[in-house]
């Protein structure tokens, strides 16, 4: 068995302390995700995990890009039929997380989900390359399928079909925007001592912050 025991770093780029941080937690992941690139940056910035429970009860995690951000929420699109869009279907309490290695931080989520506006959808999925938007008519999302030659052999037919005419966003593809409740926003400090500050929201307006223990 591998030991990987004394994989260990301090943790000392920053803090987060009760006098710096914002009433709106939104605010917050505003500044900390364009200081990730003053420090030093992380490949795909807006990458972060998705978990929601699937409908065997198994909580399940996978990493998409987050595509917007603001008062609303945080914004990413998939296949509303692959494995994660039946279970956000079923059941819209998912949670969102980011760990940005180059400043030590880790943000958490937990949010409601609900499907963009058709308008919504159809103007990211316009946006996209040629490329990306055959691939979305593809690839059956989260299905089992014969082999890899399944997909070139599908996606050769359709480049065909599609050589003179715009991809139409096919209605099972779509966004998925999250509503947050509970954001939490984790900054290493040394010796395990890490600052944690969560933000939980009450009566639907107002930001309750409190500190937790590391
Ligand atoms: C860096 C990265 C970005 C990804 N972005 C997306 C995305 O935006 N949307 C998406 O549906 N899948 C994305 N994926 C693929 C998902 O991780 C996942 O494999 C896929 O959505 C199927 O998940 P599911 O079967 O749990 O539904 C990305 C994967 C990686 C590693």
């Amino acid at each position: 068995m591998s030991d990987l025991s004394d994989y260990r770093k301090s943790y000392e780029k920053s803090e987060l302390l009760e006098s710096q941080i914002p009433e709106d937690p939104i605010n917050l992941f505003n500044q900390w995700f364009y200081e990730v690139e003053e420090f030093g940056g992380v490949e795909e910035v807006n990458a972060m995990t998705v978990s929601s429970i699937g409908l065997d009860g198994f909580p399940k995690g996978r990493v998409v890009l987050l595509k917007q951000f603001n008062e609303d929420g945080f914004l990413f699109y998939t296949n509303y039929n692959s494995e994660k869009g039946k279970e956000i279907t079923q059941n819209p309490k998912v949670c969102l997380s980011f760990f940005w290695h180059s400043i030590e931080r880790q943000v958490i989520i937990k949010g409601i989900a609900e499907r963009t506006s058709a308008a919504i959808s159809d103007n990211y999925f316009d946006s996209r390359p040629h490329g990306s938007k055959l691939g979305a008519l593809v690839s059956p999302q989260s299905q089992v399928i014969p082999s890899r030659e399944y997909l070139s052999s599908k996606l050769t037919d359709l480049e065909n079909e599609y050589s003179e005419k715009e991809v139409q966003r096919p209605e099972y593809w779509g966004g998925f925007l999250i509503r947050p409740v509970c954001v939490e926003f984790w900054q290493g400090r040394p010796n395990r001592l890490h600052d944690r500050i969560r933000y939980t929201l009450e009566n639907n307006v107002d930001w309750k912050i409190e500190r937790l223990a590391p």
